[in-house]
């Protein structure tokens, strides 16, 4: 693990629907990380919770980042629609721009997330 970052237990996988989302948050004041993760059977994703088209967090409603379907990433704001493997929008204001990846990991059935220690301008590419 990087100096610059720190690993959030986010729960246990089983503890997730499939497909299904959790969201995190650390920190306080002016530093709060905003991230979520998402499970689509074995595989588990991680981003922030940062929709790279306005810079709202994706969700309204606690852990609901999933189409209706549960096949996609949506923002509830305008709509971008982003692929969950590659977070990658595919649809809606901000096409080919990509959400912000998080390193995720399986540790004894908990899902384990490194988050960095400091702000950073979230990237918008
Ligand atoms: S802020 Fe997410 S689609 Fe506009």
């Amino acid at each position: 693990m990087s100096g610059s970052e720190i690993e959030v237990a986010v729960g246990g996988l089983d503890d997730l629907d499939d497909p299904g989302c959790r969201e995190f948050r650390i920190g306080e004041g002016d530093w709060p990380f905003r991230g979520f993760v998402v499970r689509q059977g074995d595989d588990v994703c991680a981003y922030q919770n940062y929709c790279v088209h306005a810079g709202h967090p994706l969700n309204w409603r606690p852990d609901s980042f999933l189409t209706p379907d549960g096949s996609q990433i949506i923002c509830s704001s305008h709509g971008a629609v982003y692929d969950i493997k590659s977070g990658v929008c595919v649809a809606g204001p901000c096409p080919g721009k990509k959400l912000r990846a998080l390193t995720v990991e399986i540790r004894d059935g908990s899902v384990v997330v490194r988050v960095p220690m400091k702000r950073q301008a979230p990237r918008n590419t």
